[in-house]
């Protein structure tokens, strides 16, 4: 079969990153996780202590960033001029600071050069907030996942737990609330569901029952 792009987008929690780790590993496609990109340069702003409000420092730091990444089976590897960052880029204060940039516009257009880019090779699955609406709105297959706050704040805090970073399920429960609110308002590229993409609400499904559904929709092509 033809290989093709496959989009996945929803809101943090729906289950996204691991459903397509899953299914690009099924599939022998490349697993592209562009909230690490957002990441990335939230890592960078902090490092390099800039204004990324200001219009001439974030260009002089675009323009003097390279973010790269390898794409493993299970991890997403990704490097800002050449250091693996991998890791560190999962911790609150980034989540929040890439959250806080991802609504500036140079921001958005440097990373969707580059995600264009990547999926010149077709044979990707890519998941993000908008890559079913702006970055690939051509793409083969769409997917929309969701969850209730809920279920979403318990996964999160597994997760949380399992990296050892303590923080109290409450907090997690209003931190997502709150980036949920930014992520489907700001005026640039909101999260939302392309028009025609596939709607799956995991609150009562399994990992394996949404890859399992996820996999039937491409194979019906
Ligand atoms: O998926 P994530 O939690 O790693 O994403 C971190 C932030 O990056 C998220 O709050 C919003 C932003 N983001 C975005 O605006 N567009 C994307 N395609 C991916 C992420």
């Amino acid at each position: 079969m033809d290989k093709i792009i496959i989009t996945i987008d929803g809101p943090a929690g729906a289950g996204k990153s691991e459903v397509a780790k899953r299914v690009a590993r099924e599939l022998g496609y490349k697993y592209i996780d562009t909230g690490a990109m957002y990441r990335a340069i939230a890592w960078k702003i902090l490092k390099s202590k800039i204004n990324a409000e200001n219009d001439e420092e974030l260009q002089q730091l675009i323009d003097n960033t390279e973010i790269t990444w390898q794409p493993e089976e299970n991890v997403f590897h990704i490097f800002v001029d050449g250091e693996e960052i991998t890791d560190e880029i999962r911790t609150q204060s980034i989540t929040k600071k890439s959250n806080e940039i991802s609504k500036i516009k140079k921001v958005r257009e440097y990373l969707l050069i580059l995600q264009r880019k990547a999926g010149l090779e077709k044979g990707i699955i890519m998941e993000g907030r908008d890559i079913g609406t702006v970055v690939f709105p051509q793409a083969e297959r769409k997917f929309y996942l969701d969850a209730t706050l809920e279920e979403r704040a318990k996964r999160r805090y597994k997760d949380l737990i399992k990296q050892d970073q303590g923080i109290k399920p409450e907090k997690i429960k209003e931190a997502i609330r709150v980036r949920d609110e930014k992520d489907k308002n700001r005026s640039l590229n909101p999260l939302k569901a392309a028009s025609d993409a596939i709607l799956i609400d995991t609150t009562n499904l399994s990992l394996e029952e949404v890859v399992q559904c996820i996999l039937d929709k491409i194979n019906k092509r």
